[in-house]
């Protein structure tokens, strides 16, 4: 996939993130876009726009009331002739002028006489994000059916820490992929469980897996990508949120069951999760302590529920009931015993024999049907997702 052939119109608004905008250009331009860049004055204040044009390779629009900028090319054709306007970073300043309408500089003016898609990269500190003057900007824009992307949490220039952050540009050009990535599974309805899941034994300690929910996270973006309405189901994870989804954190089993059985009815089922086959009996009020002369602990566990076996044989059962496995011996016989006894329709399994799965990059994987096994090469775990999904487009009606 590439962007060959788009004319991306990338507005750059005030705030430091303005100089990621360099990057962004160049790496929108080495995915196949042609990009033309509008600079606002805030945004001129932090990059020029000599960079812009040079790494665009196009003029660079600045003012509204410019002969020379209305004569080469006017507001209107600006917004008319791309296939997708893009405003990165989006200072909360433009985002209040786009959800009101208001129209006193180029970038603005184009926005409003714009009839085409258009996505929004804000980049604030986290204060201005989160105040409700902001944040009921965004949901006008979002319920107009403007994309916003990011904006991420982590450190920021202004020495705060929080939500704000501009996307990185390798992010947004993965966005702007996906948005004009064909959509197979539009109108379908997703639901994929992952990472482990976490049984209290007392108020502090947990039993857990080694799982880190990578699999699972990158199935779940890549249905998102191929248009699918994804409910991502995950326990605790170490990973950020993966847009473009809904996102559902759990930390027990019996959590997990509640909030897949929450997400149904659904075309697709993807059960990645690395459930715990057992709680504890009892969960301890108080911390357990260690007492005196005692050398040993014993506790009792209970069955937790299968979640795949449960929602394989409900009412509403998806159309595409996909488990994973993973096994240390005879993969493919055990794994079609599973497919049966939890009438799965795949089972994606994993040889673990040889070693470690959790949290490494990469997956070596058996598609294992009724009919057959498929043996896929050596992937990273974003190729497993993307090949897993291209065969559940392939399967589906
Ligand atoms: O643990 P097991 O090998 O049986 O897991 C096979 C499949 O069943 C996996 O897809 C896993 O997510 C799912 N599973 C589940 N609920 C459980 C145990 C496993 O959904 N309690």
């Amino acid at each position: 996939m590439t962007l060959n052939g788009k004319q991306i119109l990338l507005i750059v608004s005030g705030g430091i993130a303005a100089y990621k905008a360099a990057v962004l250009v160049r790496r929108l331009k080495d995915a196949g876009a042609s990009v033309v860049p509008v600079l606002t004055r805030g945004g001129a204040q932090f990059i020029t726009p000599l960079t812009l044009s040079a790494l665009a390779e196009n003029p660079v629009y600045e003012d509204l009331f410019s002969l020379k900028d209305e004569a080469e090319m006017g507001h209107i054709r600006l917004a008319r002739e791309a296939d997708l306007i893009l405003v990165a970073p989006a200072s909360a300043d433009l985002i209040a002028k786009m959800a009101h309408g208001l129209t006193d500089d180029l970038a603005s003016t184009t926005l409003l006489a714009a009839n085409g898609p258009v996505a929004i990269a804000p980049s604030m500190n986290p204060v201005m994000w989160a105040n409700p003057a902001t944040q009921a900007n965004v949901a006008t824009l979002m319920q107009r059916g403007i994309q916003v992307w990011g904006p991420a949490d982590g450190d920021m220039a202004c020495g705060e820490i929080g939500t704000g952050r501009f996307e990185e540009p390798e992010d947004l050009v993965a966005r702007t992929l996906a948005f004009f990535a064909p959509k197979p599974l539009a109108g379908k309805r997703a639901l994929v469980t992952s990472g482990p899941t976490h049984e209290p034994i007392d108020p502090v300690r947990v039993m857990a897996n080694r799982s880190s929910g990578q699999q699972g996270q990158a199935i779940a973006s890549a249905l998102a990508a191929a248009g699918a309405e994804v409910t991502l189901v995950t326990g605790p994870v170490n990973l950020p949120q993966p847009p473009g989804m809904t996102v559902v954190p759990v930390q027990t089993a019996d959590q997990m069951l509640a909030a897949a059985q929450a997400a149904l009815p659904a075309d697709i089922a993807v059960f990645a999760a690395a459930v715990a086959d057992w709680k504890p009996k009892t969960t301890a009020t108080e911390k357990l302590k260690k007492v005196g002369g005692q050398d040993e602990l014993s506790m009792s566990f209970v069955k937790n529920p299968d979640i795949l076996a449960t929602i394989a044989q409900a009412d509403h059962r998806p159309a595409l009931v996909v488990g994973f496995a993973a096994e240390t011996e005879n993969v493919v016989a055990n794994a079609q015993g599973k497919l049966a006894r939890k009438n799965a329709d795949w089972i994606v399994a994993n040889d673990v024999s040889g070693g470690a799965v959790f949290g490494e990059q990469t997956n070596t994987v058996t598609l294992v049907s009724a009919q057959e096994a498929e043996a896929w090469p050596t992937l990273t775990k974003d190729q497993v997702a993307e090949r897993l999904v291209q065969k559940i487009v392939e399967s589906l009606p």
